[in-house]
């Protein structure tokens, strides 16, 4: 394995077939890394080439305040999960520099909803429904709110966004707060979420649910499990999901809090535990620690994975690219390594 890469990374815990190799692109020649600037800037003038969506119908509909939450693309439609709305936009169908949605749906939150949100403390601003969790399923969509701190999720129709069938409870499909962050998927008909399952947002959970197989979760409240994870990406790849997410590292004892990023991987059929131990949790959770790091007098690492890529192929091996920085108060460093699967 090792002999194919030019550096490869070792697993910090557990021994999964999994390898991280480490491309450091820009750093063959050199030891250290240029800063290439920040990551999140487009120049005006590419930005200009592609239409906005403004949340309006047409060109004479006013504009809205939108706060995007989440975006589905199937096919040539894009579905826009946003607060308290969820729109349908045609990308074949955009006039110039502007998309225009052919469908809107709002979903609300009710009054008790909101009036319980608010008794318990929180702002108004996010006592609303922020859609967190947009997949297709079964033709429609599987759509699921944080609905004033009490997660809601429902079906929704893929062409007039129409909701179908009951609401069932969002709990540890989908987070509370609208800033968390949270992933989920569908494979073999289950959810697969990663999220957190409690108003306070202390429980942490990877999480299977709605499928024919029994509902499992990872251990509550057990730091070897997770630490103030902030879920990146879910991947099905074979027979497990990964779940790509950066955590507070347990490893090292230092006195400040140091950040990791780390993926964690399920069997898609793993049937729990037994009544003495793991009980419907996971029995095939593993997670390591993804290193991205330049060499140097002391080892310089970007701990903080930000967005990963689609399963690639790259030279007949399943490749997947991760975008990976420093945290935000050291020097802003990006560079693109990957790491394969096998
Ligand atoms: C990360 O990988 C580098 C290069 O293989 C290695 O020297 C370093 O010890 C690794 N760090 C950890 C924490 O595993
Ligand atoms: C996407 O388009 C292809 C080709 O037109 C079609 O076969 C497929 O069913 C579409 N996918 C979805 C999810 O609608
Ligand atoms: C484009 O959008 C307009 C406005 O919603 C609609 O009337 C028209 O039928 C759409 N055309 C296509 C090709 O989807």
């Amino acid at each position: 394995m090792g002999s194919l890469c030019p550096c490869c990374a070792a697993m910090t815990t557990m021994s999964p077939p999994l390898t991280f190799l480490l491309l450091l692109l820009r750093l063959a020649y050199s030891s250290f890394p240029e800063e290439p600037g920040p990551l999140s800037y487009a120049p005006l003038e590419v930005v200009r080439r592609y239409p906005v969506f403004v949340g309006r119908a047409h060109r004479s509909s006013q504009r809205q305040e939108l706060q995007i939450q989440t975006v589905l693309q199937i096919n040539r439609t894009l579905y826009i999960g946003a607060r308290d709305d969820l729109y349908r936009v045609e990308l074949d169908n955009m006039s110039g520099d502007e998309m225009f949605y052919s469908k809107k749906r709002t979903w609300e939150s009710n009054k008790n909803d909101i009036r319980v949100c608010r008794m318990k403390g929180k702002h108004e601003a996010k006592c609303r429904n922020f859609i967190k969790v947009l997949l297709s399923q079964h033709g429609g969509l599987f759509v699921c709110g944080t609905n004033a701190f009490n997660p809601m999720c429902a079906s929704y129709t893929r062409d007039t966004l129409e909701m179908v069938g009951e609401t069932v409870s969002g709990m540890a499909r989908c987070p509370y707060d609208p800033k968390h962050a949270n992933v989920a998927l569908f494979a073999e008909g289950s959810l697969f979420t990663g999220t957190v399952t409690d108003f306070l947002a202390i429980d942490a959970v990877i999480y299977r649910s709605l499928g024919d197989s029994l509902a499992l979760r990872t251990v509550k409240h057990d730091s070897k499990w997770f630490r103030e994870p902030f879920f990146v990406s879910a991947v099905e790849w074979g027979p497990h999901i990964y779940f790509f997410f950066r955590e507070m590292a347990m490893e090292f004892h230092h006195l400040e809090k140091v950040m990791v990023s780390r993926v964690a991987r399920v069997c898609k059929g793993d049937m729990g535990g037994s009544q003495r131990v793991l009980e419907k949790q996971w029995t095939s959770f593993l997670k390591a620690r993804l290193n991205c790091s330049v060499p140097g007098d002391s080892h310089f690492y970007f701990n903080l994975l930000h967005a990963t890529s689609p399963i690639l192929n790259m030279n007949g091996r399943d490749v997947i690219l991760g975008l990976f920085s420093t945290p935000p108060n050291q020097a802003i460093i990006k560079i693109f390594p990957y790491y394969s699967i096998y």
